[in-house]
């Protein structure tokens, strides 16, 4: 049973998906939240950072999406779930040729629910299954969005961003259309500088065009994150009193809210 799932997306790289994935699953875990995360992008950063080498494991997100017929899912899920910081979280490393399921998949009508009936089937508990997406449309991210019940878009408060917004909208707009019922989002600002005078034009921008949609906690720039991912660790068990580690208990609070 799955209480909820989030989509953490944007069709643009480098905005802190990645990084808002862990740390925010990292951070829901702190709040004592049972808390699974999947790397879905085929380019395996959220693996690499917590260790997790795809080279060397023999199941990865790729057999959800590829579960042969007979097999029980308690036995697929139990094969790709694994413990990650220290045992905080759960998590299903992903593989580089989870990018083959587009050709792979090409022919198969329910593609774009794969991902549901997996997660219709997790043997475990879990308050919040968090999905860090790839930056562009495709399979991968159409299931992902199918089965989420909120998309967080991270957004970097600088002035391209908002191009990267129009895309993921559009994407939702359509998986929408195939929907139960439209899928909720929230916009999180990340990497803004109050120094930059761009990043706070950026802001008040969002916050003109995207109103309550816009998380009211602000994710700063902070090297630390940065840090955390190179050693492999969450920014919790480096520095908990940093400020992004407190911005994302902040985050944490601000979902269960909602
Ligand atoms: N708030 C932040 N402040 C500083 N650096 C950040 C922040 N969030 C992410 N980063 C760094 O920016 C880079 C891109 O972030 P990442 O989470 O991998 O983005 P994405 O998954 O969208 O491609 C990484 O090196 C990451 O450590
Ligand atoms: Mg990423």
């Amino acid at each position: 049973m799955i209480a909820r799932v989030l989509a953490v997306a944007n069709q643009k790289g480098g905005v802190g998906k990645t990084t808002t994935a862990l740390t925010l699953a990292a951070a829901f875990a702190k709040e004592g939240r049972n808390v699974l995360v999947m790397d879905l992008d085929p380019h395996v950063s959220a693996s690499i950072h917590m260790r997790f080498y795809p080279e060397k494991l023999r199941h990865t997100a790729y057999d959800l999406f590829k579960k042969p017929r007979g097999e029980r899912w308690q036995t697929v899920w139990n094969k790709v779930t694994y413990p990650a910081a220290g045992g905080v979280f759960d998590f299903v490393p992903a593989h580089p040729k989870l990018s083959d399921l587009d050709v792979d998949l090409a022919g198969i009508k329910s593609k774009g629910s794969l991902l549901v009936r997996a997660l219709m089937n997790v043997p475990q508990e879990y308050d919040y299954v968090i999905l860090d997406c790839p930056p562009y449309l495709g399979v991968l991210l159409a299931n992902a969005i199918m089965a989420a019940n909120l998309v967080i878009i991270p957004i970097q408060t600088e002035y391209l961003a908002l191009n990267g917004l129009k895309l993921i909208f559009s994407t939702m707009r359509t998986l929408n259309r195939v929907r139960r019922e439209p899928v909720g989002y929230r916009a999180l600002a990340t990497m803004f500088d109050s120094r930059a005078g761009a990043c706070k034009r950026v802001l008040e921008l969002l916050r003109e065009k995207l109103g309550d949609k816009l998380f009211k906690t602000i994710i700063h720039h902070d090297t630390k994150l940065r840090e955390a991912s190179g050693k492999g660790a969450v920014i919790y068990d480096l520095y908990p009193d940093s400020r992004s580690a407190l911005e994302y208990v902040q985050l944490a609070a601000e979902i269960e809210a909602l």
